[in-house]
C-alpha cells in the first residue's frame, strides 16, 4: 500500500439551505477543495450519500456530481452506508490511492434533507425494516432504548446526557459553518421538548443540508498541492447486527469498537495517542457510547466525560470540537467527510478558536443506523 495524504478540503455551511440544490452544494464544496489545492483535474470521485433518491428523487449521483463539477468523463461512484456514507467514501478513496489505482481522488459527501421529504421516515429506512421499521420505531426511539440500557447498566443520568449537548453547542458556537451557532444551558436542554424518552429535542442532531469534500493523493506527491499535508495513518470499518434487539448489550457499540481496533492496528497507535476526536453524536447518548467503544474512556465511564470537562476543548481528550453532529448539523451523507475536515484543520493548526494546541494525531468515527456500520480513520500531521 502507498502512504496516502489529504491535501485540501472544502465545505459548505450546514443548515436549512433552501437556496441551494443538492448539486449546488456538492459543486460548492468540491470546487473549494480543488481551488485550495490549485488542482484542475481528478482521477476519480467518490460521493457519500445516504438517500438522495428518497430526499430529492435523484439517484445516480456519481455522474451527476462529476458532470456539474465540469468533470464529466472522470470515474465517479456514489457510496452508501446510511449515516456512515461519508466515512465509507473516504475509505474508498483511501483504498483507491493506496492501491496505486489513482493519484488524485476526491472524497465527498452530500445530503439535502430539507426539501420536503418526511425526514424521520426516510432516515428510518436505515434501520432493520422487518424487525424495527414496520413496527414504527424511528431513530430517536432506537437511541432512546440505547440510552435506557446505558442508564440501567452504568447509572448514566439525564444530566449526563445534557452535558454532552452543552459541550457540543459550546464548541459549535466557535464554528462559523455550524447550523446552530449558539450555546445552550443545562436547564434548557433538560426542559426541552421530549422526543423519545429520555431523549429531548436538544439531545438530537438536527435535519440538515450540506456538502463536504477532501482531496487525496499519494503522500510523496502531496507537496505539489500543499505545504501541510495530513497523512491517513489508519482506516477501519466494521458492521454489527442491523436490529438493536440482536445485540448482546445494546449499550455497547461493537461495530464502533471493531472498526477502531482495525484502524488503531493499521496506524500502529493506541487510544491514548489520540489528541483530538470527532465522533458520531447523532444523539447525546451516542457520543457517550462511542468514546467508550473507541477506548478513549473506560467502558461504562463515558457518561462522566462531558460533566468532568475531560472531552471539552482544553480537556484531556477534546471530542467534537466542530460542535459535532449536534450543533454543527448532520446532513447524513456529508457528516463523515465533515468530521475528517475538522481533524484535518486541527492537525494543520487551522482550527482558529477551536484549535487543540499542538495536536498531531486525531481520529474520526462515523456510524450508520443504530451502530450497524462504523468507519474510523486516524490522521496524522505529515
Ligand atoms: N437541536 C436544536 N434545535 C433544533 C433541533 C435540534 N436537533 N431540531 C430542530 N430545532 C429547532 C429548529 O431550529 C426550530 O427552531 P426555531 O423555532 O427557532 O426556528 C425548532 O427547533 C423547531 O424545529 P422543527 O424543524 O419544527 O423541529 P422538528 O420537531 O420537526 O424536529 C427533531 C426536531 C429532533 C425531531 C429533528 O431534528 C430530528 O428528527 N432529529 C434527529 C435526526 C436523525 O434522526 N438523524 C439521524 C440520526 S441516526
Amino acid at each position: 500500500m502507498r502512504p496516502v495524504a489529504i491535501v485540501a478540503a472544502g465545505m459548505t455551511r450546514f443548515g436549512e439551505l433552501w437556496q441551494s440544490s443538492l448539486r449546488d452544494l456538492f459543486v460548492e464544496a468540491a470546487s473549494e477543495a480543488l481551488a485550495n489545492a490549485r488542482a484542475s483535474r481528478l482521477d476519480a470521485i467518490f460521493v457519500g450519500n445516504m438517500a438522495a433518491g428518497q430526499f430529492v428523487g435523484q439517484e445516480h449521483l456519481g455522474p451527476l456530481c462529476a458532470d456539474h463539477l465540469g468533470m464529466a468523463g472522470v470515474a465517479a461512484t456514489r457510496i452508501e452506508s446510511a449515516c456512515a456514507s461519508g466515512g465509507a467514501a473516504l475509505r474508498a478513496a483511501f483504498a483507491e490511492v493506496a492501491s496505486g489505482m489513482s493519484d488524485l481522488v476526491l472524497a465527498a459527501g452530500v445530503e439535502k434533507m430539507t426539501d420536503g421529504a418526511e425526514a424521520t421516515a426516510v432516515l428510518a429506512t436505515a434501520a432493520d425494516q422487518e424487525a424495527e421499521g414496520y413496527q414504527g420505531i424511528t431513530f430517536p426511539g432506537l437511541y432512546a432504548m440505547i440510552a435506557r440500557a446505558h442508564m440501567a447498566a452504568h447509572g448514566t443520568t439525564e444530566q449526563d446526557l445534557a452535558a454532552v449537548t452543552v459541550k457540543n453547542h459550546r464548541h459549535g458556537a466557535l464554528n462559523e459553518k455550524a447550523q446552530f451557532g449558539r450555546t445552550v444551558e443545562l436547564a434548557e436542554v433538560m426542559t426541552s421538548t421530549m422526543v423519545a424518552d429520555p431523549l429531548r429535542l436538544l439531545h438530537c442532531s438536527p435535519v440538515s443540508d450540506g456538502a463536504c469534500a477532501v482531496l487525496l493523493c499519494p503522500l510523496d506527491q502531496a507537496r505539489k498541492y500543499t505545504d501541510r499535508p495530513v497523512k491517513i495513518r489508519g482506516s477501519g470499518m466494521a458492521t454489527s447486527s442491523m436490529a438493536l434487539a440482536d445485540r448482546k448489550d445494546p449499550a455497547w457499540l461493537d461495530a464502533v469498537h471493531e472498526s477502531a481496533v482495525r484502524a488503531y492496528a493499521m496506524a500502529g497507535v493506541e487510544p491514548r495517542d489520540i489528541q483530538v476526536a470527532e465522533v458520531h453524536d447523532c444523539f447525546s447518548i451516542a457520543e457517550i457510547c462511542c468514546i467508550e467503544a473507541l477506548g478513549l474512556v473506560e467502558r461504562g465511564l463515558g457518561a462522566r466525560a462531558a460533566p468532568s470537562g475531560e472531552t471539552a476543548l482544553g480537556g484531556r481528550i477534546p471530542v467534537n470540537t466542530s460542535g459535532g453532529l449536534k450543533a454543527k448539523g448532520h446532513p447524513v451523507g456529508a457528516t463523515g467527510i465533515a468530521q475528517a475536515i475538522e481533524i484535518f484543520e486541527q492537525l494543520r493548526g487551522d482550527a482558529g478558536k477551536r484549535q487543540v494546541k499542538g495536536a498531531r494525531i486525531g481520529l474520526c468515527q462515523n456510524m450508520g443506523g443504530s451502530g450497524a456500520s462504523s468507519v474510523v480513520h486516524i490522521l496524522e500531521r505529515a
